[in-house]
C-alpha cells in the first residue's frame, strides 16, 4: 500500500476527493506495459473516471479515451487531443451522430437499426464502425445489474440477430462483460465469444474487449491477458482494444471527510459525516460494497464499532459499520479509500449536499485544489 494515500490534508475543506498522481502513474505503467509487450491499445472508460486534468498524463500512457455518449466524446476530443476517440452508446440520435463523427475515430453500434440509421453520416465521414455483440456468457455472480449478459440484457446484438454476412462497412467487433475481473474469465469470455462470433473476424480490422479487467490490481495475471491479446493478433491479424475505467485510476484516489456529529442509536455510536453515500459515492448503495478506510477495521475486530453515515433525508444513506482503536470525535477525518473511480462521476447535490472539492496530490506531495464547488454549481442545475 502506498502509505500517504491516507493522509488527511488539514490543508483542505472537507469533503475532498484527493487523485494521487503517483499512484495514478503506477497503474498508467502497468497499462503501458502491457500495451508495449501485446501491441494492444488500452483506451481509458470516460464513465469511470472523467478528471480532466489528468487527461494529458493518461494520454502520455494510453493510446487514448472512449466514451459512453457525446459528451464524454467531446472531452476527450478536447482534453486529450490527438489520441484515439471510440464511443459506445445504446442508441444515438441524428444530432448527436453529426457531431459525433467529426470528433471520434471508431464509433461502435448496439443494433443493425442504429447502424443503418446513421449510415450516411458515418459512411461520408470515413469513421471506423462496428457492432457490440452480446456473447451470452456470464462470468459474474451477484450484481445483475452490471452484468451485460444478464437474461434480458439490452447491450450487445445476440448471434441469432446477426446475418451470416455482416454488413457492409463494419471493421470491428466489440463486447464489453466483465467488472472487475481478472482474465481467466476474459479468457472464458472469448472462447464462447470466437465460437458464436469467429467467423465474422477474418476481414474485420479490430475488437474491443471491452472493460472490467482489473489489470492494476495486485495479482492480476497479466500473462495470462497478454497471452489472450497476442494469440488474437496472430489469429485473426486484428487490431485488440481494451477499454477499461476503474484499472487506470484503482486505488488512485481518496475521500476525505469530516465527522460532524456523534449521535447514540440503540447498538452502537453513528458517525455524521460531512459526505454522503447517496451523494458521493452512490455505487455504495447501487452495488452494494463496504468502501475502505484507512486506519479502521472490521465490526468488532477493534476497540469501537461505529456505523458511518451522513447527513442527508436519506434513512439509508449509510456507508457502513467500522471499527477504530479509540473512538473518533467530532472534528476528526476520516480517509475513505479507492474514491476516484465511479465516484465524482456520479455525483448529486440531491438535499443540495454540497459536491466535495476535487484536488490532485502531486508527485512532490503537495495538494492542489483543481475544482472547488459552492453553491452555484447547485443552482446551475436547477430551474
Ligand atoms: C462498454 C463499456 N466499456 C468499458 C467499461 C469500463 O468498465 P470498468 O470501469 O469496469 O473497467 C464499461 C463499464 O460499464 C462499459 O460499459
Amino acid at each position: 500500500m502506498m502509505e500517504h494515500l491516507k493522509r488527511q490534508e488539514p490543508g483542505l475543506q472537507t469533503p475532498v476527493y484527493v487523485v494521487d498522481e503517483a499512484a495514478l502513474v503506477h497503474n498508467l505503467e502497468i497499462l503501458q506495459g502491457v500495451q508495449q509487450r501485446t501491441g494492444c491499445h488500452i483506451l481509458l472508460a470516460q464513465k469511470a473516471f472523467s478528471m480532466f486534468r489528468v487527461y494529458p498524463l493518461i494520454g502520455q500512457y494510453l493510446a487514448g479515451a472512449t466514451a459512453s455518449g457525446l459528451f464524454e466524446a467531446r472531452l476527450a476530443h478536447e482534453e486529450m487531443p490527438g489520441k484515439e476517440n471510440h464511443v459506445f452508446c445504446p442508441a444515438y440520435t441524428p444530432e448527436e451522430m453529426e457531431e459525433i463523427v467529426q470528433i471520434c475515430d471508431h464509433i461502435s453500434f448496439n443494433s443493425l437499426a442504429q447502424l443503418e440509421a446513421h449510415r450516411p453520416v458515418w459512411e461520408k465521414a470515413g469513421v471506423s464502425v462496428g457492432l457490440r455483440v452480446n456473447p451470452e456468457h456470464s462470468t459474474q455472480e451477484g450484481h445483475a445489474i452490471y452484468d451485460p449478459c444478464a437474461p434480458g440484457s439490452r447491450l450487445g446484438i445476440r448471434r441469432q440477430n446477426l446475418p451470416d454476412q455482416l454488413p457492409k462497412g463494419v471493421e470491428g467487433l466489440h463486447f464489453h462483460t466483465l467488472c472487475e475481473q481478472d482474465a481467466a474469465p476474459l479468457v472464458e469470455t472469448f472462447a464462447a465469444f470466437e465460437e458464436k462470433f469467429g467467423q465474422y473476424l477474418p476481414g474485420l480490422k479490430w475488437i474491443n474487449l471491452g472493460g472490467g479487467h482489473h489489470i492494476t490490481r495486485p495479482g492480476y495475471d497479466i500473462a495470462a491477458l497478454e497471452q489472450l491479446i497476442l494469440s488474437i493478433r496472430e489469429k485473426y491479424g486484428l487490431e485488440v482494444y481494451l477499454e477499461p475505467g476503474e484499472a487506470i485510476a484503482l486505488s488512485a484516489g481518496t475521500l476525505i471527510t469530516t465527522v460532524l456529529d456523534i449521535v447514540q442509536a440503540t447498538d452502537m455510536p453513528v458517525l455524521i459525516l460531512d459526505t454522503s453515500a447517496a451523494c458521493h459515492m452512490p455505487d455504495v448503495l447501487e452495488m452494494p460494497y463496504r468502501p475502505p478506510l484507512y486506519d479502521s477495521g472490521l465490526p468488532g475486530e477493534k476497540a469501537c464499532t461505529c456505523l458511518l453515515a451522513s447527513r442527508t433525508c436519506l434513512a439509508g444513506d449509510v456507508i457502513g459499520e467500522y471499527s477504530f482503536d479509540s473512538c473518533p470525535q467530532i472534528g476528526d477525518r476520516l480517509v475513505f479509500g479507492d474514491m476516484a473511480i465511479y465516484s465524482m462521476v456520479k455525483n448529486n447535490t440531491f438535499n443540495g449536499m454540497p459536491l466535495p472539492d476535487i484536488a490532485l496530490r502531486h508527485l512532490d506531495g503537495s495538494c492542489e485544489v483543481v475544482r472547488h464547488f459552492g453553491y452555484q454549481d447547485f443552482k446551475t442545475r436547477l430551474s
